[in-house]
């Protein structure tokens, strides 16, 4: 049986393991990889919540993994980061990318972190919380057949080969997209606009992109600010983050 007390000691005080993990969360995030130990990167295991019977962070369902594929291959992570840098770097709080900074456990899953170096589009690692269910799925849909649609004035590429233009068979399928585009953009009579297996696949990865859960130990190795003087001080870290979302 595992408890949520449970940390491999790594011949250490709690307190030297705490900085240790913090270390490599910072390493993590700016390099883009660690080099560790066997045991300490075992250390940095999923996170078994018995009350959820979950393990955190989940895995990828079978298609995102899939999408996970589809991002690497279409070169997003050139303008897209999957990183939420800590208050005092940089504005991503503000910016709403995350509620947390990223840590090295929630890359824990992920054989290639897709973390990127640059910026010129919104960091993704939560898009999964801003774009969610049947309505995050139209809007990414409509986003990558042409994203001036949603996003007038974006540089971002279009990607219209995510998707393929079909003679409709009887009704039109619930899949098809062109109800939300603009006349321009119809299809002619009779013929549906579909994402691809590679379209479908890519949205849910990016509907899946979400480090919303919390565990015990998380609070400690976010960094907050020093305090401020005369200003009240940064906000203590709370002793034990409430339950996941
Ligand atoms: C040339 C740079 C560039 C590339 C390549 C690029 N994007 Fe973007 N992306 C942007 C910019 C700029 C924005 C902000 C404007 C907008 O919404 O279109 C953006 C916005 C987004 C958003 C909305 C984020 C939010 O916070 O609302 C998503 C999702 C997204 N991109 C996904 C992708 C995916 C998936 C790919 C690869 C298939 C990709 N991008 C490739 C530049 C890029």
């Amino acid at each position: 049986m595992r408890h949520q007390n449970h940390h491999a000691s790594l011949g250490v005080t709690r307190e030297h393991r705490k900085s240790m993990m913090s270390n490599m969360a910072a390493s993590l995030i700016t390099h883009g990889r660690i080099k560790t130990t066997l045991a300490k990167a075992r250390a940095l295991r999923p996170f078994v919540d018995e009350g959820d019977n979950k393990a955190f962070p989940e895995s990828l369902s079978g298609v995102a993994a899939q999408g996970k594929l589809v991002y690497e291959d279409l070169g997003c992570i050139v303008c897209h980061t999957q990183q939420v840098r800590r208050p005092g770097f940089g504005t991503d709080d503000k910016r709403h990318w995350g509620d947390r900074q990223s840590v090295a456990r929630d890359y824990v899953r992920e054989a290639r972190p897709l973390i990127g170096s640059s910026r010129l589009g919104p960091d993704l690692r939560n898009v999964g919380a801003r774009q969610t269910g049947d309505e995050g799925r139209a809007w990414h849909y409509k986003h990558l057949y042409e994203a001036q649609l949603t996003s007038p004035g974006s540089n971002m590429p279009s990607y219209p080969f995510l998707f393929e233009t079909r003679k409709a068979v009887g009704q039109y399928s619930a899949k098809s997209i062109q109800k939300a585009l603009p006349p321009s953009e119809q299809p002619p009579a009779g013929f549906e606009i579909v994402p691809t297996h590679r379209g479908e696949a890519l949205v849910e990865y990016l509907l899946s992109l979400k480090d919303t859960y919390n565990f015990p130990d998380e609070a400690t190795r976010v960094y907050t600010p020093p305090k401020a003087e005369g200003a009240g001080g940064a906000k203590k870290p709370e002793a034990k983050p409430e339950g996941h979302k």
